[in-house]
This record gives structure tokens, sequence and C-alpha cells, in this order.
């Protein structure tokens, strides 16, 4: 008897949790995963533990769908940032982190055989998701140095079988912020070709001085057609929370609450009261949390550079991709491994992020994630000084 069923047989261990283990094997310094080593505001955390001890209930099972105030919530934020009106009853889901979100809007909305677009490099979880239902991911690379994408290439993707499209800006692992252009030639296609839009933006507070994060939502005809996916352990900074959303239009917002139902039921309940909690927090927290990453954004820059490392500065999230190609000889997965075991600092290599026939584009590059304390990021600098040497 096959010890697992056919859908999850080409899920082998990913690179990530190889790395990981590496990692701690040579105690290197890890600016692999995007976990940061500080966390979000105390006074959210305080709410959380003030949720567990006071409030009545809320150690049971929350509504479904979420808790009314953290809907509400979502859709005060995105009326006050991003000027949409969402229905707070029918327009929102809570769920147990953005992966959650988007297995539940790929289960609950294409069919098996439908087509979904995925850009690449993508969030690793996204093309399982396709597979698990029965679906064909029909991949389109951003290209290096600068990580665009070709129209030609966009366009021939889209067909009479294309369901979806699944994009991340700003963007894990480039941090490129997408300019309202490229989304326009995004937008065109699905109405043209009567298509969804998954929207990642998981990242959509960390967008730095000149950029701006528009939501494809905003755009003309695609609220409609958009289900837009947000995370609290990116926005408060609390990954272990793994409380995430959605929200767009009702009649596309409830084939995702249709899955939801029967992938969790519910999310975490004490947490959701924490991130409601969040939401009342005035704007002021998303300016700093800009500035904190715009400091950290300044040390990894300077720590690449010492190495010798080439690399575009992020306009948005906090990761950066560095091209070593100066420094060492051979492929992106060798070159984590040596930067580990003789360097002392983890990177992924990032042909975790792109189907088989797309991973040379990256092969001279890896993604170094700077959600970390300055001290881990000075620290990873001066052991990486060593690779220009
Ligand atoms: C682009 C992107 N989407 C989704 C997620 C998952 O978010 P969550 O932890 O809320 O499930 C991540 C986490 O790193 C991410 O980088």
């Amino acid at each position: 008897m096959p010890n697992y069923a056919n859908r999850v047989s080409t899920f082998g261990t990913t690179i990530f949790t190889e790395i990981n283990d590496l990692a701690l094997e040579y105690q290197a310094v890890n600016l692999g995963q995007g976990r940061p080593d500080f966390d979000g505001p105390r006074e959210v955390v305080e709410a959380l533990a003030h949720a567990a001890l006071d409030i009545s209930g809320v150690n049971q099972y929350a509504p479904g769908p979420g808790t009314p105030d953290l809907r509400e919530g979502i859709a005060r934020h995105a009326q006050r940032f991003y000027n949409l009106d969402v229905d707070a009853m029918q327009g929102t889901l809570v769920t147990p982190g953005a992966t959650e979100a988007i297995f539940c809007s790929i289960m609950g909305l294409v069919d098996p055989g439908e087509e979904v677009i995925i850009i690449e490099p993508f969030f690793d979880s996204y093309p399982p998701g396709v597979i698990m239902a029965n679906a064909k991911p029909v991949y389109v690379p951003l290209h290096p140095p600068d990580w665009t994408l070709d129209p030609a290439e966009l366009r021939a993707a889209f067909n009479k079988n294309t369901r979806a499209i699944i994009i991340n800006t700003p963007n894990n692992p480039t941090g490129r912020v997408f300019t309202r252009d490229e989304l326009q030639m995004i937008a065109d296609l699905c109405q043209e070709f009567d298509v969804i839009c998954i929207s990642d933006e998981v990242y959509e507070h960390l967008v730095y001085e000149g950029y701006q994060h528009t939501p494809i939502a905003t755009l003309p005809g695609m609220f409609e057609r958009t289900v837009a996916v947000g995370s609290a352990g990116k926005t408060f900074g609390m990954t272990g929370w793994k409380i995430g959303w959605v929200y767009g239009h009702p009649n596309l917002i409830a084939g995702v609450r249709r899955a939801h139902q029967f992938v969790s039921f519910a999310t975490n309940h004490p947490a959701q009261k924490a991130v409601a909690h969040a939401f009342t927090i005035d704007t002021g927290y998303f300016e700093e949390y800009q500035t904190l990453y715009m400091q950290k954004r300044a040390l990894m820059m300077q720590a690449l550079d010492a190495a010798g490392l080439k690399s575009i500065q992020p306009e948005g999230t906090y990761f950066v991709m560095a091209d070593f190609s100066d420094v060492f000889e051979g492929d992106d997965v060798a070159f984590s491994k040596h930067l580990i075991t003789e360097i002392g600092v983890a990177a992924i290599p990032p042909m975790a992020f792109f189907s088989e026939p797309h991973k040379y584009l990256t092969s001279n590059y890896v993604r170094f994630s700077f959600c970390k304390n300055d001290e881990t990021l000075r620290a990873a600098g001066e052991r990486m000084a060593k690779l220009k040497g």
C-alpha cells in the first residue's frame, strides 16, 4: 500500500527545513526564514493575555467566519487605507494565517482541470494549493535583475480555461512593489479572460519611501473579481499567532467561506480579539513599523555591499535577493550551503520559489530576510565580510 496519496507525492521536504537544520547544526546566524526574532507591539500581546484571562467564552470556538470585531477591523482598515467599501459580515473571513486563506480561496473558487496562473517567484504554498484542488498551475516568471514581467509571456498564459491568477505584491522574495501600470496590465487580462485574482498582500504595510502599495481591487472593475489576502503575522509582527484574512466582494468570499468551514472551521479566538485590538491602534503604528524596517534594510544593504554581493534595494517586504556571482562559483543551493558551513550565515536558495523550467533564472541569487534584531544583522554582516576576502 502506498504511504501517501498521489496528490501529495510531489511535495518533498522543503528546502527551508533543510536549510534550517543545517543552520542549527553550524550555529549560523539565520537570515533564512522570514521569522522575526522580536515581537510585535506589547500592547497587542497584552490584549491577547487579557482576552484569554478575562473575556468570557473566548477560550472556546470563535464564530466560523471570524469574530465580528476583527471582521469590522478588516473592513475599516480597507476603507481607511484604500477607500474600499467592504461588507464586514459578508465580505471578510478570518483564517488561520494567510496560508489557509490562500488554500481556501483556491479550494472554494477553482474547479478541477481549470488553470491558475502563478507569478514566480511564488510563496511556496501556492503550487501545492493548486495541485490539491486538481487544477493546473501555469507559471509566469518575474525576470531578474529588476524582477519585472514580460507582457507577452503574461498574455500567453491566459486562455479560456484560466480561472484565477495569484499575485503577491509587495513581493516575497524579490522585494518588488508592483506599479499601477503592472497591476493594470494584469487587471486588463483578468477582465478580458474573465479571471479572478487572488491577491496576496500580506506585506501591504512594508513599503519603503518612494513606493506605494496599490491593492489590485482598487482598479476599475477589479473589486468584483479580487480576493485580497492579509496576515497579522506580517502586519502586526506576530507570525506565531497564525491569524490571516481575506476580503472582497461577498459573491467571491462566499466560496472561500464554504471551503474554510471544512478545512479549519474557526480560527484562534483569543488571538482574534488581540488582532481586533491591533486594528484600533492609530496609524502612527504603521509609520513606526516602516521606519523600523527602513533602518533594518539599511543594515542589510551595508552587509551585502561589504560582502561583495550585488542587490537592488527592496521596494517593500523584509526580503532581499542578492547576486553572489562575484564571490562564488556554483548554484544557489551550493552557495547557501557554503554560506552556512564556511561563513556561518543562513539564507534561502530561491529555486524553492520557481517551477522547474524557470529555476535557472535565480541560480546565482540567494534570499536574505532582515526581520531580525539589529545585533543579528550586524553579526551576519561581520561574518559575511569574509566572502569578499
Ligand atoms: C507572500 C506570503 N504569503 C503568505 C504567507 C503566509 O502567511 P501566514 O503566516 O499568515 O500564513 C507568507 C509568509 O511568509 C508570505 O511571505
